[in-house]
């Protein structure tokens, strides 16, 4: 682990232009990353995460511009989309450029393409000089990490360095919305809250004002899910009793609850401070010992919406 000094980000470099591949720190969560054009560093990230190769990843570019690259696509709606929400938490599918190895899209047609915020993943980019491709840091269907320590947690000793730079600022990966059909649609819910996209471009499919679920191949049910078993809440209940149970409240509980653990995301009711401690709580509470997590749920607009699609999919890897 080397901190994201200029000195850090340097040998990150030069080990993703070797193609190796190395842990960085973006806005929304820490990814795995490979030079998107080195078929073989690519094949490294599946192995590392023991990701199924049928899981496409995101590609990282550095400049508004630079998804010309590896996609192709509707020059007018990607300019207003890019010159709004970039550098961010939006990712983009868009048809794919030839040039792009396949495995980067697992086989398909399309590209998922974003330019995040987080200054060392952009220094690393442009350092390395080409796109980057990066799924979350994590294994497979686990916790994403939002801290060095998170990725250590769960990738040390697999990779060859993991880029320290503090917490990630936002907590749940990006929002992902499809530009190949005529009408743009929600693949997962993120980072970037859907009521801004849809006030810049209108409605979305499978967004706010309809029931559809979304479609990325990677939204399998069994995802984000700690080791411990949880199960979601309505409201603040008091914990059974003979178990060692834990509480993720979403606001402080007005009494003793008879928890074992009680984790709060937000004093104050703030859906985006709620997203941004949520894995991190998660982790915490999934060492802690208990034998269940139970998590009060958020309401679902703007970022809860991003909080209780983890959480679903989280409570769901318990009842396979
Ligand atoms: O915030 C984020 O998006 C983080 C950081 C590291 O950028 N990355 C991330 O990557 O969450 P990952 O691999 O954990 O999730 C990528 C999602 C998967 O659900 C995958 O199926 C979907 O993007 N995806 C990638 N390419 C796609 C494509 N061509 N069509 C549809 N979905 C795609
Ligand atoms: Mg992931």
């Amino acid at each position: 682990m080397l901190k994201a000094t200029p000195q850090g980000i340097e040998r990150a470099v030069e080990l993703i232009r070797r193609g190796e591949v190395v842990a960085f720190p973006t806005e929304t969560v820490y990814g795995l990353g490979a030079d998107c054009f080195n078929p073989k560093a690519v094949a490294t990230i599946f192995e590392v995460k023991e990701r199924p190769r049928f899981d496409p990843l995101i590609v990282h570019v550095a400049e508004r511009e630079a998804w010309r690259e590896v996609a192709q696509g509707d020059e007018e709606r990607i300019k207003i989309l890019t010159e709004r929400f970039w550098p961010g938490p939006l990712t983009l599918v868009l048809p794919k450029r030839e040039a792009l190895p396949d495995i980067v899209t697992a086989g398909l047609p399309s590209v998922a393409v974003r330019m995040p915020s987080h200054p060392v993943a952009l220094a690393l980019i442009r350092g390395a000089m080409t796109p980057i491709a990066a799924p979350s840091a994590n294994l497979f269907g686990r916790l994403s990490p939002t801290s060095a320590e998170e990725v250590a947690e769960q990738l040390g000793g697999r990779i060859p360095l993991i880029l320290d730079g503090g917490r990630c600022p936002v907590g749940v990966e990006s929002t992902i919305i499809s530009l190949l059909e005529g009408r743009p649609r929600l693949l997962r819910p993120g980072g970037l809250p859907l009521e801004e996209i849809e006030g810049v471009i209108g409605p979305l499919q499978g967004g706010a004002s309809s029931a559809e679920r979304p479609l990325s191949p990677g939204q399998l049910p069994r995802h984000y899910a700690p080791h411990t078993p949880l199960r979601l809440i309505e409201g603040k209940i008091p914990a059974p009793r003979g178990r060692r149970v834990a509480l993720l409240a979403f606001t402080p509980p007005e009494e003793d609850l008879g928890y074992e653990v009680v984790e709060i995301l937000s004093e104050e009711g703030d859906l985006k401070e709620a997203a941004y401690r949520l894995f991190s709580a998660l982790h915490r509470l999934d060492r802690s010992g208990v034998e269940e997590i139970w998590v009060e749920k958020v309401p679902e607009v703007g970022l809860g919406r991003a909080i209780m699609d983890r959480l679903r999919r989280a409570a769901e890897a318990v009842r396979e």
